[in-house]
């Protein structure tokens, strides 16, 4: 069944073989605001965390307990995270050790992600450590936080390629996986942090990962859009059976180990497709749009969001009137 073309909004063809709902885990204010040359003011990302709320999404990452020497764009987390009072969304934000998680539960976090590396150089360049003792250093954090009850996600970076290292072998990737879930992570984020992964790439990943015991249900994708690969990813991955995306509000971002000025997949660009297919998200895109051209103005560059900038385009007063 179809439905009629809506203003500012796809026509609904669905097509079979695809989930009827997928969860949107936004990283626009964790993954996005790490990654740009602005450093935000702490009432700013408190107001763009609320609307992005406002506009339907449901998990929002926060920010990062991390070193604020390695991050200084989120060295406000203990500032930021009292503003979110009253904010209807799970706030995750990432702890890398046993210190990042005594800072996010002495602020009542109720949900944490770890991050591991599949490749040696990203694990020392990322955390200092090697990629044994990256998961050595969350194994602990992960116990502890499950003893509180506080849910738990295990990132797995560089699992289609490597700036440094080229091509990650798949075993690889699976063999981290593996460790997050043994150490007791409740779901994983597959993460293309360079933006290199094609959508057959994808697929061999998942069927290695199922074929060594990995449930897709506790699998979601984490794609960056240097390649413009993002969002035929995604459809390869919920094709497959996954379903939870990561994206990012506008696109925001860009990666520090890929020259690219694209960020994360873009929520609005993941939303538009979503809603076209007739999959509910939950998310109403106008408010949502409406956000990221804001953060944009914030920013003082265009949101690299294709949908972002038409439905802005499509706004627009007529200029030849
Ligand atoms: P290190 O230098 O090895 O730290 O960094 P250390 O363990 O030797 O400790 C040194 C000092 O830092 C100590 O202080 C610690 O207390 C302090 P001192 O005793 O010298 O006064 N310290 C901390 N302070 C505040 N918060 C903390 C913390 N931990 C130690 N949590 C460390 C190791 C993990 C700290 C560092 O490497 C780090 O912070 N890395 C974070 C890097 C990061 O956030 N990267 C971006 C996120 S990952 C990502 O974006 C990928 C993802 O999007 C998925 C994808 O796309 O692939 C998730
Ligand atoms: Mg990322």
């Amino acid at each position: 069944m179809t439905t009629s073309a809506r203003p500012g909004l796809p026509m609904v063809v669905p097509t079979q073989d695809l989930p009827p709902r997928v969860r949107i885990y936004e990283v626009g204010a964790r993954d996005g605001l790490q990654n740009e040359k602005t450093v935000v003011p702490t009432e700013i990302k408190a107001e763009f965390i609320h609307r992005l709320a406002d506009a339907g999404l449901t998990t929002i990452e926060a920010t990062s307990f991390v070193h604020p020497k390695w991050v200084p764009q989120l060295a406000d987390a203990e500032q930021l995270f009292p503003l979110l009072e009253g904010v209807d969304a799970k706030l995750p934000v990432l702890v890398p050790n046993g210190r990042g998680l005594d800072r996010a539960l002495a602020l009542g976090v109720r949900s944490v992600a770890v991050f591991v590396s599949a490749t040696e150089s990203f694990a020392h360049a990322n955390l200092n450590r090697t990629v044994d003792e990256a998961l050595a250093m969350s194994e602990p954090v992960v116990a502890r936080a499950r003893e509180q009850k506080v849910r738990v996600r295990g990132y797995v970076s560089m699992c289609f390629g490597d700036p440094w290292e080229g091509p990650v072998p798949i075993a690889q990737v699976v063999r981290v996986c593996r460790a997050l879930l043994d150490m007791g992570c409740e779901e994983l984020s597959l993460g293309d942090t360079i933006g290199v992964a094609t959508p057959g790439h994808v697929l061999a990943l998942l069927a290695e990962l199922n074929e060594e015991g990995v449930p897709t249900d506790r699998i979601g994708v984490h794609f960056h859009d240097t390649y413009g690969q993002a969002l035929s990813n995604t459809l390869a991955a919920l094709q497959h059976g996954v379903r939870t995306v990561d994206a990012s509000a506008g696109g925001l971002g860009g990666c520090p180990y890929a020259q690219s000025a694209t960020g994360n997949l873009a929520t609005e660009d993941l939303v538009w497709m979503l809603d076209g297919l007739g999959i509910e998200t939950g998310v109403d895109l106008g408010r949502l749009t409406a956000t990221s051209a804001w953060m944009a103005g914030q920013l003082g560059r265009p949101s690299p969001s294709r949908t972002v900038r038409a439905l802005a385009k499509a706004t627009e007063p007529d200029q030849e009137q």
